[in-house]
């Protein structure tokens, strides 16, 4: 628990007064303890949405939204997109320090060697329709995996929550790329271990039988980007469903399957496809102030994708590094005059010189640029949701472990503002007025 630091709140209604305690975190706002109110006040508190409500304490990932940073376990995220990459991000998100050599390789070694499924959940694969979502097929297998890895189940046994860690990161790769391949009609490629892990999710859904697939190493280190800038995202939407599915012991492949079922909303990591999709919608640099213009319009339900963020009320770090990187890919791909691209630029510009824009504090977030560079790359748009999976996965199990280990834990058990009838006696059939 946070050092109680004996500073204390006091919250006065109805003629009393409950104190309630403070709570320093290393980094961010105080925190008023809260746990106590309705044992001795009464009341609840409400908060839709939880804009001002810590759900946990947690080690891992910290965002400073007005300042625009990310910390991982203290790291700042530009420098781990710069310096590190994706599985050495996975072992310090899982484990809280930077691997040595010796720690890295091994970690490598584990997850290399657990990438392969159960033969027998191709069979589950297949009675998916072929035109399904691949984000409902990983749903789906994802929450299969408990029916298949009986041995990892078991929460309350340390061993087995670190199988269950491995497996996941090491198979979700495995599971999207098939994903991809049944809704494209094409053969499974199975994962090859001499391969690192973005080029091999990279070949995995790109190679076919008849001809493999030479991963590019800038496609791949490109790739290997995207995982890390989407690896953990503190307590984000999906990561509190996979927190609130776990507090009732459930196993941890069906609390990430509801986290990955969360995690497809438009609202959430859906929103890279929906963005990509507006881009080409929006077709020219013309058409940008008739979008905007729509954006701004509080009768149209309509809002540009990948602008705005519940935390970042300045900008998106991961926005800034994606940016960069999608110059670069598009540059050495010979596509930079890619006309998604100029409409992305144009719109990003004309959108942070708006007053709307700027009053509201909107910014490109994440996805923005993420499905720039994943179509360049080949991807359809219905591939990017999957590939946010992926990369989050690492997030979810650590913010999970974390959950698992911290005798705080409780079952999530939200309460409500009820405004409803208030009791009323049944009425028989005969008797109620039509
Ligand atoms: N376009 C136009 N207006 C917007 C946008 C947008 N993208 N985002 C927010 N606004 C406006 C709202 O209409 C609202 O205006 P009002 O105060 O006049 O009612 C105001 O800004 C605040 O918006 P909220 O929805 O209350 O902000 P919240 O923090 O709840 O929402 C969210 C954040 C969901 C990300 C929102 O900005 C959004 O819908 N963006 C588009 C979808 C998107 O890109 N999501 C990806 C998020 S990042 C991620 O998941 C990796």
């Amino acid at each position: 628990m946070a050092d109680d630091n004996n500073k204390r709140a006091r919250l006065g209604f109805d003629g009393k007064t409950v104190e309630l305690p403070i709570l320093s975190p290393t980094l961010g706002p105080d925190v008023i303890d809260i746990r106590r109110l309705y044992a001795d006040g009464g009341v609840f508190t409400y908060d839709p949405g939880y804009t001002s409500t810590a759900s946990c304490e947690s080690k891992i990932t910290f965002i400073d939204g007005n300042k625009g940073i990310l910390l991982h376990r203290g790291y700042p995220i530009e420098q781990l997109a710069e310096k590190s990459h994706y599985l050495e991000v996975c072992y310090l998100l899982l484990y809280g320090e930077l691997p040595t050599g010796r720690q890295l390789e091994d970690f490598e070694a584990r997850v290399t060697n657990h990438t392969m499924l159960h033969e027998q959940m191709m069979y589950f694969f297949r009675g998916f329709r072929r035109d399904a979502h691949p984000m409902a097929v990983m749903t789906g297998v994802v929450g299969a995996m408990s029916a298949f890895y009986h041995d990892s189940t078991d929460i309350s046994d340390p061993w087995q929550r670190e199988v269950a860690t491995v497996r996941m990161i090491a198979k979700m790769p495995t599971i999207a790329a098939m994903a991809y391949k049944f809704t494209i009609g094409q053969p499974f490629v199975y994962p090859r271990n001499d391969l690192d892990y973005a080029s091999n999710f990279l070949r995995m859904c790109f190679a076919v039988p008849a001809e493999d697939y030479e991963v590019n190493p800038i496609l791949s280190r490109a790739m290997d980007r995207i995982f890390t800038l989407h690896a953990d995202h503190e307590q984000n939407a999906s990561t509190s469903t996979v927190r609130l599915a776990s507090s009732s012991g459930a196993n941890p492949f069906a609390c990430v399957a509801a986290g990955i079922a969360c995690l497809w909303g438009p609202a959430h990591g859906g929103a890279n496809q929906a963005c990509l999709e507006m881009l080409k919608e929006i077709g020219s640099p013309e058409r940008i102030p008739e979008f905007i213009a729509r954006a701004k319009d509080r009768n149209d339900p309509f809002r540009l994708m990948g602008f705005g963020h519940r935390v970042y009320k300045n900008f998106d770090p991961r926005a800034r590094v994606l940016k960069q990187s999608a110059d670069e890919v598009l540059h050495l791909l010979g596509i930079d005059n890619n006309p998604t691209l100029q409409v992305a630029k144009e719109l990003e510009a004309a959108a942070l010189n708006d007053p709307y824009f700027k009053e509201k504090k909107l910014f490109p977030n994440v996805d923005f640029y993420s499905g720039i560079i994943l179509e360049a790359m080949g991807f359809p748009t219905s591939m990017f949701t999957p590939i946010f999976a992926v990369s989050r996965t690492v997030g979810w199990i650590s913010q999970w472990k974390e959950m698992i280990a911290d005798p705080a834990m409780k079952i999530g058990r939200p309460r409500q503002l009820y405004t409803g009838h208030a009791q009323r006696d049944y009425v028989d059939v005969e008797d109620r007025k039509d």
